[in-house]
């Protein structure tokens, strides 16, 4: 049985490709895969909007040709250098004269990745037009959202938005919409994907927002995961994590050698949760980043602890901080926390980075050795005060 195109709108073709394998994306754990969305736009001008991994080009093209002949192709839109998604290009112009339409930086970057000098190349900027017969493509810059040469295109006839990986989830199913997957766990996974990925981005993402809110939109199509058939729901939820709206929620991260760390760490936790607030207890080494930088997304507050090992916080913690300090979550209450033996380290180095992220810093938490019960009180009373700050905050 071939791999079958499924047509999303009259004449409009997914043809990606669904990757039940991959785990790891850069880094970002994705537990449940992910696809490489391709759409094929039948019109008097056959048009293939991105493309997929190059390892998946034998099946987007299979589904390509229970369409049209590949051949006939004469265009193709890469609204993203990312190989991901322009992976398979270079094998698809191998097969077609067809005229690649990006921005100006899309060209430079596609041709870093591959020997273009004998392809037809056409330059697109925010608001230009392409009529392919019956349709129009208007192609949006999207600079920095995620890479400087991403841009969106939008089938006007068709209201379609093909957003590229702006609201896309790393996410294989073999559901192809928001809401056979259901919408609630649709959203749930491009939130995993905003934080790991767009997090930094969030004035930029408010920004295009509203430039988006002109146009009309039925349908956004991106390049991972499922179709969102309600993108009111998916729109709504990225200006809410573009905006870090926070929730009555704390989220204690740490590491800890003999558990002295931890205990701090669940102290702290019970107290904020004596006052009503959520409270999420990553021990970082047994969880994921990127599942906890999901979590942060949303979080009034932060707690992070380290115990002291060789003047510093334990590399588990280093690593987090490290992704932390990369996509820059704003607006957080923090405070860190630990034990330590002798002259400590750690919890100064975890404060000098939530300074550095410019939260609203509280002064840290840090006990020698093991805590008596008196020291978990203070834990505990810490948990206590970050969850009234948390509550005057949201
Ligand atoms: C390998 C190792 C290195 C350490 N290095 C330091 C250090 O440089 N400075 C310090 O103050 N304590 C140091 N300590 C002491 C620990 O920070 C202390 O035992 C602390 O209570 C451990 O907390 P935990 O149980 O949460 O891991 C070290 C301990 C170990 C086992
Ligand atoms: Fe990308
Ligand atoms: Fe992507």
């Amino acid at each position: 049985m071939k791999p079958e195109p499924v047509e999303i709108a009259k004449g409009i073709y997914w043809v990606g490709a669904v990757d039940w394998e991959e785990r790891d994306f850069h880094g970002f754990r994705i537990e449940r895969g992910s696809s490489y969305n391709a759409y094929l736009v039948v019109d008097e001008k056959i048009t293939l909007v991105d493309t997929v991994k190059q390892r998946f080009f034998h099946e987007m093209i299979e589904r390509v040709s229970q369409v049209v002949e590949p051949s006939e192709i004469d265009y193709i839109v890469s609204n993203h250098v990312e190989t991901d998604h322009s992976g398979a290009l270079a094998d698809v112009k191998e097969l077609t004269d067809a005229t690649v339409i990006c921005t100006e930086k899309g060209k430079k970057g596609l041709c870093k990745h591959f020997d273009c000098s004998e392809w037809e190349m056409k330059v697109v900027k925010t608001g230009d037009e392409l009529s392919i017969g019956r349709r129009t493509l208007m192609f949006v810059e999207t600079p920095m959202l995620h890479w400087p040469d991403n841009m969106v295109t939008y089938v006007k006839e068709d209201k379609i938005l093909m957003s590229n990986d702006a609201f896309g989830q790393h996410f294989a199913s073999v559901e192809r919409y928001d809401e056979e997957v259901g919408v609630d766990e649709a959203v749930r996974w491009a939130k995993l994907y905003y934080a790991n990925i767009l997090m930094p981005f969030g004035e930029l993402v408010k920004r295009k927002l509203e430039e988006l809110s002109t146009i009309e939109i039925e349908m956004i199509a991106p390049s991972h995961g499922v179709i969102w058939k309600n993108p009111q729901r998916i729109l709504e939820a990225y200006s809410k994590w573009a905006s870090f709206v926070s929730e009555r929620k704390l989220v204690v991260v740490y590491d800890t050698m003999w558990e002295s760390t931890s205990r701090i760490a669940k102290a702290i936790a019970e107290g904020a949760g004596s006052e009503g607030v959520d409270v999420r207890v990553f021990r970082v080494r047994n969880d994921d980043i990127s599942d906890i930088m999901a979590e942060i997304l949303d979080a009034g507050g932060v707690a992070i602890g380290s115990s002291t090992m060789h003047n510093t916080f334990l590399p588990s913690v280093s690593s987090f901080l490290t992704s932390l300090q990369g996509l820059r979550p704003k607006g957080k209450l923090g405070v860190a926390f630990g034990s330590y033996g002798w002259s400590g380290g750690a919890v100064k180095q975890i404060t000098e980075v939530l300074e550095k992220l410019r939260f609203d810093v509280l002064p840290p938490l840090q006990i020698r050795y093991r805590p008596t019960d008196e020291e978990l009180r203070k834990a505990f009373d810490l948990g206590v005060n970050m969850a009234e700050k948390i509550k005057e905050r949201v």
